[in-house]
């Protein structure tokens, strides 16, 4: 007999025994609960219309954050509280303040995108509140990332966004959702089953080891932007899943021994802030480029590695900083370069009953010159065709150290030694970099497909090599702004 998933919603707690495993937070708010404020655009966490908030006990806190409902599964809302477009209606039956902006600034034409762009700026709203300064362009923007409307543009949304700071405020019980989260921790691991599929949510790492080991060909099931699209657009049965978005230990972060080990269940908003404390200049630009915030909020750095896709972002940089992989099973802990899990397309070394425990992440340290740069048709919310990352060591003008990996250029993110090899020990000049920018015709030989031409994948590969080098020579370095119009061109 399976228990029933429980959570948070409209004001009282939802206990839900007959949905499939897979049925999606999106279907169920629509279908079975007839709230069908909330939209569904493309089902695939591109367009916002779904955007939802859910709501997580946190270190005594409840942490609130926009997430696409439609490629969350139900069972993993289990322990947690949503929130939907409906649960903005005041008390007195008036439009809350972000609704209220909306109207005022002429924020929605169609309306289909509205409820979505709604969610989003509410959780804007609710995470600004008791701030004095006003919410920035940039903060802004970012918290939009994920919505696209076909119809009205974007500006009037944007003062919408502004707008809703200046009206009345409007409550929102924090303590009450806090009480219902509290009374909904389970002590033990969740199990549910339906249709002949059985949906695990251990607790800790003991009990992940456990239930893996069990069931080695159960799908792993992380922040799910990957996992959600097998179901909502490849149709796919997933079997058994082990959701492992509650185990408390792969949620930390600890930095040891000149490294920062980042659990596999850290959200990539997360890892890449806390990245980014090290690394502002070089990473900041890719994490507001990967995805949009709610696939950022939702999806993991553990997952961006284990899915292992030739055009995952993270891997590039990864693999130049040095970062490995923590893996375990009921073995013990096993722990490879991060190039080296990766074995072909689509296939990683990992053994039956194995997991992604952590990413362990190398400091800087003196002398490095770190960049990552991502190609992509659209700035916010795109797939990579070609992501580059390079990382050297110099010791005055001489190269001690070169780690290059591109990610767009073969079957997997893969280093590129050829070139490496033709940078090291040598002095950091323009003939160094043609030297080693010709090398990568011998490292990579690109496809061509949908997103670009194996030729421009190429020549593009050079340039950000050629980039980087502008960038980061010791003599005359140039503004950013100039490198990007140079290197574009
Ligand atoms: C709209 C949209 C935009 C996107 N944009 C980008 C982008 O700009 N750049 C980019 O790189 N990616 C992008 N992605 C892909 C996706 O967001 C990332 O790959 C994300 O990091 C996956 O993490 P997750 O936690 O959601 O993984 P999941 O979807 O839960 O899992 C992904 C895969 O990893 C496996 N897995 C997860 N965790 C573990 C673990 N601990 N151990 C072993 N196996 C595990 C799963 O079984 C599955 O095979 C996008 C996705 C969407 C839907
Ligand atoms: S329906 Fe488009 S993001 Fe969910
Ligand atoms: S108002 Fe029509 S899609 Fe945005």
């Amino acid at each position: 007999m399976s228990e029933p998933i429980r959570f948070y919603y409209r004001g009282a707690v939802q206990s839900v025994a007959d949905a499939s495993p897979t049925q999606t937070i999106l279907q169920f708010v629509r279908e079975n609960m007839h709230c069908t404020g909330t939209k569904e655009g493309c089902a695939e966490g591109d367009c916002g219309a779904c955007t939802v908030v859910i709501g997580e006990a946190k270190d005594g806190n409840t942490e609130l954050k926009a997430v696409n409902s439609c490629i969350q599964f139900l069972p993993t809302l289990d322990g947690k509280a949503l929130f939907t477009v409906e649960d903005l209606k005041q008390p007195d039956g008036e439009l809350h303040p972000v609704q209220q902006a909306m109207v005022e600034c002429h924020g929605s034409q169609c309306g289909f995108c509205t409820p979505g762009f709604v969610m989003s700026l509410w959780a804007l709203y609710l995470k600004q509140e008791g701030r004095q300064e006003p919410l920035s362009r940039k903060e802004i923007d970012d918290a939009l990332s994920g919505n696209l409307c076909r119809c009205t543009g974007y500006r009037p949304i944007i003062d919408a966004a502004q707008r809703m700071c200046e009206l009345p405020k409007a409550g929102f019980d924090r303590e009450a959702v806090s009480q219902a989260l509290q009374a909904l921790q389970r002590k033990e691991m969740f199990v549910y089953r339906q249709g002949g599929q059985t949906f695990y949510a251990p607790l800790t790492l003991e009990q992940l080891t456990k239930v893996r080991a069990e069931h080695p060909d159960a799908v792993i099931l992380s922040g799910s932007t990957d996992v959600g699209l097998w179901v909502t657009k490849q149709m796919r049965n997933l079997g058994d899943i082990i959701y492992i978005g509650q185990v408390a230990e792969l949620k930390t972060v600890t930095e040891k021994d000149g490294k920062l080990e980042i659990g596999a269940g850290v959200p990539l908003e997360e890892a890449y802030n806390l990245l980014c404390r090290h690394h502002e200049k070089e990473l900041a630009e890719l994490r507001q480029r990967f995805a949009s915030l709610p696939i950022r909020n939702a999806g993991t750095l553990g997952g961006n590695v284990a899915n292992g896709s030739p055009i995952g972002d993270s891997a590039p940089w990864l693999i130049a900083l040095g970062a490995e992989v923590v893996l375990r099973s009921s073995a013990g802990r096993r722990v490879l370069p991060l190039e080296d899990f990766y074995l072909g397309y689509q296939k990683k070394d990992l053994q039956p009953g194995e997991f992604v425990e952590a990413v362990s992440v190398p400091l800087p340290r003196p002398g490095l010159r770190f960049r990552t740069y991502k190609l992509a048709k659209r700035f916010d919310q795109d797939i990579s065709a070609v992501c580059a990352a390079f990382a050297i060591t110099l010791e005055g003008n001489v190269i001690q150290s070169a780690r290059i990996a591109y990610g767009g250029m073969a079957a997997t993110s893969k280093r590129a030694s050829k070139a490496e090899a033709a940078l090291t020990g040598r002095e950091w000049n323009e003939a160094t970099l043609n030297a080693a920018a010709q090398m990568l015709e011998q490292d990579y030989a690109p496809l061509t497909d949908m997103r670009a031409s194996s030729a421009y994948r190429m020549k593009t590969a050079q340039n950000l090599l050629r980039r980087f080098w502008l960038e980061t020579r010791n003599d005359a370095p140039l503004s950013t702004e100039a490198v990007n119009v140079f290197a574009c061109a």
